[in-house]
């Protein structure tokens, strides 16, 4: 009832809405109104109330709530979350966190990043309080030619966290792009560490921008990012989509661990909205146009080249065709 009655103000911003009005649309006196009201307050919501109007939402809270995503989480693997209210990139403290032995598991969280770091050396924009900023430490026993299929594991735990939480359609772009209506609303950076040709760890970088607005994006990225928010038309709960998220990647981890990528591959392919268009390939300064036609049992992407001959890809840069040249968060 509390999360309805704040979702209700957050519809109606600048508007005010009277005890009376609430009290009818959620059937309950006006004593319990004011209650909840009061809650809302201690959790961090704004209002301002005016005699013969009512309250008026002011301001929302803006910090993770870590005592709500620790008592929702339960997680075995994911029990160490470390939150930091600013930081560079949370890839930093992972990386020496590794290597001070940390276990795998081990999250930093921020609120906000002033040096969020993207694929192909670009920057990631991640402003306080708007979105989910986090890496995780990883330490599978895999050898360090299947690390790429980590990301598109980490793609497809996005996805379906974020379906499940907010009413919108998210397809994968390969490698590790999550867009909606061809606008880029998530990334992943995966970074590993090895030694000897054996995988020592892997900083998984997710980014999700959660509930920027518009005017929160640089104006040159607009054209091409979106958030949670812009998407569904309504302030998405960040800390129940972090724990949707975890779930939803720690069940598909465990399956990758057990059951190898086949089934990941499986969900990857019904996700993707790369497979069976045409796309602009990247590589080296050259673009090329080709036919996605799969995904292969190593995590590969298949492609018709130019001349008709089957080709595999294992890194780099597509572009579909109707896309909104999403890239970065999305600088290009
Ligand atoms: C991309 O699509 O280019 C990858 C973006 C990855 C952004 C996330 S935000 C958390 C983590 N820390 C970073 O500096 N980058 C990743």
């Amino acid at each position: 009832m509390r999360a309805e009655i704040a979702a209700f103000f957050e519809a109606r911003q600048d508007e005010y809405i009277s005890g009376e009005q609430l009290s009818e649309v959620f059937q309950v006196s006006r004593t319990a109104i004011w209650k909840h009201i009061r809650q809302l307050k201690l959790q961090g919501y704004e209002f301002e109330s005016t005699t013969g109007k009512g309250y008026r939402l002011t301001a929302r809270p803006q910090r993770l709530d870590m005592h709500e995503i620790m008592q929702a989480l339960h997680s075995s693997r994911f029990h160490h979350i470390q939150y930091m209210p600013t930081v560079d990139s949370t890839q930093t403290p992972i990386h020496r966190l590794a290597l001070e032995g940390a276990e795998e598991g081990t999250i930093v969280l921020a609120e906000e990043q002033t040096g969020g770091r993207g694929r192909m050396g670009r920057s990631w924009h991640s402003p306080a309080g708007k979105g989910l900023w986090f890496t995780m430490l990883l330490r599978p026993n895999i050898s360090l030619p299947f690390t790429p299929q980590l990301t598109l594991l980490c793609a497809v735990a996005l996805a379906s966290a974020i379906e499940r939480t907010c009413p919108v359609k998210v397809g994968i772009k390969w490698p590790n792009d999550l867009l909606i209506d061809g606008k880029k609303v998530s990334g992943i950076l995966l970074e590993s560490s090895a030694e000897d040709e054996r995988l020592r760890y892997i900083a998984a970088g997710i980014g999700i921008s959660v509930n920027l607005q518009m005017e929160d994006f640089d104006p040159a990225l607009r054209e091409r990012a979106t958030s949670l928010r812009m998407a569904s038309g309504a302030i998405v709960k960040r800390e129940e989509l972090f724990v949707a998220f975890i779930r939803s990647f720690e069940q598909y981890y465990a399956l990758y661990l057990h059951n190898g990528f086949e089934p990941i591959r499986l969900l990857w392919e019904a996700m993707s909205i790369t497979l069976g268009k045409e796309i602009d390939v990247r590589t080296a300064g050259s673009v090329r146009r080709v036919q996605a036609l799969s995904l292969d049992a190593s995590g590969a992407l298949v492609v018709k080249n130019e001349s008709g001959q089957e080709e595999r890809l294992f890194s780099g840069e597509v572009r579909l065709l109707d896309e909104h040249h999403a890239a970065g968060n999305g600088q290009d």
